[in-house]
């Protein structure tokens, strides 16, 4: 099928045939015959690289160019939001019916925000989080939707995050009834099932684009699905580094996908050390620009420095701890194939399109707080090998994992290369995951009564999976919860959420973590310090699930409970008597002691040595508590604790930035983070007042300030800078930049 003989907007086929697109690809083609360009509600199910992003563009210049509509399109990973923002920007230079351009908006951060101004966009692209949020702030745009899609819509079988992604896909259909939907999805096994929710047909494919060839790698030596193999050359210590080696000596790219942000960093170290010397003359030039691109652009930090290192010989690395600038150019030197290797953590694993004709899948396994390590699914094993082989950049595409030894490599290859992807099941109706699904339904008055409100939950995917009645209990008991604890007011059959209740949907945060903070503050500890604050943080559900405490560290937390024996907002448990509380009281514990050590300047390093603390929990624990830390502020103010908004404020900066009390007001300048910060104190500058005082010389003479920082900080204490002060210090070289970076976070694909 032809995209000139479809029923489209001339300016759209002129548009796509300028982009050389010519025919559907049979996908497309089922999808357009499945009536999608008809208002058609679809569910598409479909190999990686298979062109989904094509059909939901056609879907969307139909609504806004010839319907008056609006449209959504919900990515569960912010760089997947971003590539289709920049994608989507294209149709900007569109009419609409009225003579006006299309506008594209996109909306993936602060949760705590109603972004009245997307109103004006025609196009906009959300987090499956921010869409919620958007939902419980009621945003009011959000009923003049007319086509919502939903990418990666398999995701709704996280159990992390699916049932987000389950009530906003449940939430829009219900208040925009004649809403098309289009959901685009790996291929599953009941993508049918998926569809009878959504009232939607479903078009299942196999169909790839370009042929892609799955294999494990062991001892030297590549076995294909399909029987082939081929024998890679040991030149280094790491066999995804070898195979990396071979592509890149075939002339191809490869995309290496590391656990952690801290492994793949080293991956690109040993890649940059394996590459060194190797690029020609030219491409070197060009080598050398991009690594200096990524040096004059955002703070120079230890994590800059480094990536800047390994550009020079065409290696890299991604992951979501970078600032977005080098992100962005690292993405694209990697589309130019000026970058050979890049290791990358799994927030590039959907998606999105790059040039890797080969996929190095470092590790099949994955570390979650509270649940240890586990193999990741065979969906999420296809999304990662779906990055090689993109139609734009090559003509096949191979996908390897790693077997340590012969058992192994023939467990991966029955179990992920061989396996069929897992069925999608609601995890909805986890009381845990419900409770603040059920409080907003109510609170952003979704629904005003008991019966409202198990309407709206028969209409989730759980309850079509399992039947609405499994459901309704669960809900009976969460409503009984949010009535005593006054989040909720029934009279008669009427449902209305209380200013607390309110304020909690809005928070995004568990009610029963509301209503620990809550009592925490009225409590009061006889002696209240930052200790009892962030303890009571640490207790809440919402921080769940904490590391536990190892073997050896019993003793040292009971001591910690005693020295602290005062500062507890609630009673502590009784070891003998009540164990099992005791025992999740000990976890509490530990996380506000891990956060403590953070408050307390002591570097990550420390802490995961100290505190035995995988790689993750830390930043977990540091971005919850931040967050709920806020939630307490805004909580304490509900409530009247006019006198613990002050220190809320203090803990928050402090549990931010990982800094003593003392520092609290230098963090707040751009650019100064806890090691300078520190450096400035020690410099004898302790508030901002004596910055701005300073000559920039004198500020640069402080390690791991350079003359740019120098000036920002200057001008932000309102100093006022003479072009002969900059002029004398602009050519300072700063000392070693000793910039701590946060690197072993797992990654949060948010
Ligand atoms: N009809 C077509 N003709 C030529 N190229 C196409 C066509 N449709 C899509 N493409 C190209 O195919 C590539 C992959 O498409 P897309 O990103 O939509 O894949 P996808 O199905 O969404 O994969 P994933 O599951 O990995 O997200 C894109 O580079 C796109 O430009
Ligand atoms: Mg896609």
């Amino acid at each position: 099928m032809r995209i000139r003989e479809l029923p489209l907007d001339s300016q759209v086929v002129q548009l796509l045939e300028g982009e050389g697109l010519d025919q559907l690809y049979p996908p497309q083609e089922d999808a357009v015959k499945a009536g999608v360009l008809d208002g058609k509600n679809l569910v598409l199910a479909s190999p990686t690289a298979s062109g989904k992003t094509l059909v939901a563009e056609l879907c969307i210049l139909k609504h806004v160019l010839e319907r008056h509509g609006k449209a959504i399109y919900l990515s569960p990973l912010r760089a997947l939001a971003s590539e289709k923002y920049k994608e989507f920007q294209r149709f900007s230079s569109l009419k609409k019916p009225g003579g006006e351009h299309l506008r594209v908006g996109i909306s993936t951060g602060d949760y705590d925000s109603s972004d009245p101004w997307l109103g004006r966009y025609d196009v906009i692209l959300a987090t499956n989080e921010k869409a919620d949020s958007l939902l419980r702030h009621k945003a009011p745009w959000m009923n003049e939707l007319s086509l919502v899609i939903a990418d990666e819509v398999h995701l709704l079988t996280e159990h992390a995050r699916g049932p987000t992604l389950e009530v906003v896909l449940t939430r829009l259909t219900e208040i925009n009834p004649k809403i098309q939907v289009l959901a685009l999805s790996a291929t599953v096994r009941n993508a049918e099932e998926l569809g009878e929710w959504l009232h939607a047909d479903s078009v299942t494919t196999e169909w790839r684009p370009v042929p892609l060839r799955e294999g494990i790698y062991h001892d030297g030596q590549v076995q294909f699905r399909e029987g082939t193999s081929r024998i890679v050359a040991g030149q280094t210590n790491s066999p995804p580094l070898d195979i990396a080696l071979d592509v890149v000596t075939k002339g191809g790219q490869a995309l290496i996908f590391s656990e952690t942000r801290r492994s793949a960093v080293e991956m690109g170290r040993k890649a940059a050390l394996a590459l060194k010397g190797q690029a020609p003359k030219p491409e070197q030039r060009s080598l050398d620009a991009i690594s200096n691109r990524i040096l004059s652009s955002g703070e120079k930090t230890r994590l800059s420095e480094a990536l800047a290192s390994q550009v020079l010989t065409g290696a890299g690395f991604h992951h979501a701890g970078l600032p977005g600038a080098h992100r962005g150019i690292i993405e694209e030197s990697f589309r130019e194939g000026r970058i050979k290797i890049l290791a990358a953590t799994p927030t590039l694993a959907a998606g999105v399109n790059l040039p890797a004709r080969t996929v190095i899948i470092s590790s099949y396994e994955r570390y979650e707080s509270g649940y240890g390590r586990y193999p990741i699914s065979v969906l999420e094993y296809k999304q990662f090998c779906g990055r090689a082989g993109r139609p734009k950049y090559d003509k096949f595409g191979e996908s390897l994992l790693i077997a340590r030894n012969h058992d192994e490599a023939e467990w991966l290859m029955e179990n992920y290369v061989l396996a069929q992807p897992e069925k999608l099941w609601s995890k909805l109706a986890v009381e845990k995951v419900l409770r603040p699904h059920v409080l907003s339904t109510i609170a952003a008055g979704y629904a005003r009564t008991e019966d409202g409100l198990y309407d709206f939950f028969s209409r989730t995917f759980y309850a079509h999976q399992y039947g609405p009645r499994m459901i309704k209990g669960k809900i009976g008991d969460i409503l009984r919860f949010l009535c005593t604890e006054k989040m909720v007011e029934m009279e008669g059959k009427e449902l209305t959420a209380s200013k607390f209740g309110k304020r909690v949907s809005e928070l995004y945060i568990d009610p029963e973590s509301a209503v620990i903070i809550r009592d925490g503050l009225y409590n009061r500890a006889k002696k209240l310090t930052d200790f009892s604050l962030i303890h009571l943080v640490c207790k809440t559900p919402d921080l769940a699930p904490r590391p536990r405490p190892r073997g050896g560290e019993f003793d040292g937390l009971g001591l910690l409970a005693t020295q602290h024996s005062e500062e507890f907002t609630f009673q502590v448990p009784e070891q003998f008597e009540d164990p099992v509380a005791y025992d999740e009281f000990l976890g509490e514990l530990k996380a506000a002691q891990v956060l403590e050590d953070w408050m307390e300047e002591r570097t990550e390093d420390e802490i995961l040595e100290a505190r035995k603390v995988e790689p993750g929990d830390l930043l977990r624990l540091v971005q919850g508590s931040e967050w709920l830390v806020f939630a307490a502020q805004e909580l304490g103010r509900l409530f009247g604790h006019k006198d613990l908004l002050a220190p809320l404020e203090m803990l928050r900066v402090r549990v931010t930035k990982g800094v003593r009390p003392e520092l609290v007001k230098l963090v707040g300048l751009e650019g100064v983070g806890r090691v300078r910060a520190r450096m400035l104190y020690r410099a004898g500058l302790k508030t901002v007042d004596e910055i701005k005082e300073k000559s920039l010389t004198e500020l640069t003479s402080i390690p791991t300030i350079g003359p740019s920082l120098a000036k920002k900080i200057k001008e932000q204490a309102g100093g006022l800078i003479k072009a002969d002060e900059w002029e004398k210090a602009k050519n300072v070289k700063p000392s070693e930049v000793e910039q701590q970076v946060m690197l072993t976070e797992y990654e949060d694909t948010n």
